[in-house]
């Protein structure tokens, strides 16, 4: 059932996807395919993203986008992060989104595989992410790319009370 999905999707997308680092111009697909995944449109958010994270803005940071045949079908953004509390560098991917119509056609695994080949080309040999711990579909794709629980936990505060 998976399988024909797949073949769908790949017939539907026709042209080939090529993972290559953002352009402006991408911007505003980036941000309506975010706006799909978390309901809520954030533009100024997503200009700060692209003059922090755009390609040659610094080397240990990137900002990818999957195309075929002109139209942004999905992206991803990590950055190599140097000795958070002694920790040795390793890379972070904290963002990941495929278009709902272009889902289970091995776009988010080619977007995962691109960053980790960046951060490998870096010298890093961990990659690390956090989730929702409720959002099963996140959870499911990056456990499908072999990431597991790692030695760490998050803790939070409410700074209102
Ligand atoms: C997670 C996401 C990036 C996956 O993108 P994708 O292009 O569909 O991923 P792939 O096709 O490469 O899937 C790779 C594997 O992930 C797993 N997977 C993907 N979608 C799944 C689903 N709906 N259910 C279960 N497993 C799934 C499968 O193991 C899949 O391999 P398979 O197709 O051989 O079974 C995409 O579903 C998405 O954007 N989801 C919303 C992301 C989100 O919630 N972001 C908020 C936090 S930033």
């Amino acid at each position: 059932m998976i399988w024909l999905k797949k073949e769908a999707v790949e017939m539907a997308l026709k042209d080939p996807v090529r993972v290559r680092s953002v352009q402006p111009g991408d911007l505003a697909e980036v941000i309506g395919i975010d706006a799909g995944i978390t309901g809520m449109r954030k533009p100024d958010y997503w200009s700060e993203i692209l003059q922090r994270y755009g390609s040659g803005r610094r080397r240990q940071r990137f900002f990818l986008v999957a195309e075929a045949g002109g139209r942004i079908e999905g992206f991803a953004i990590g950055e190599v992060r140097d000795w958070e509390y002694g920790m040795p560098p390793c890379g972070w991917v904290f963002a990941i989104g495929v278009r709902p119509d272009a889902r289970l056609a091995g776009i988010g695994t080619r977007l995962l595989d691109a960053i980790c080949a960046g951060f490998r080309r870096l010298g890093v040999t961990t990659v690390r992410t956090i989730l929702a711990r409720d959002n099963s579909l996140i959870l499911s794709f990056f456990r499908s790319q072999g990431l597991m629980a790692a030695p760490f936990i998050a803790l939070e505060k409410d700074l209102e009370r």
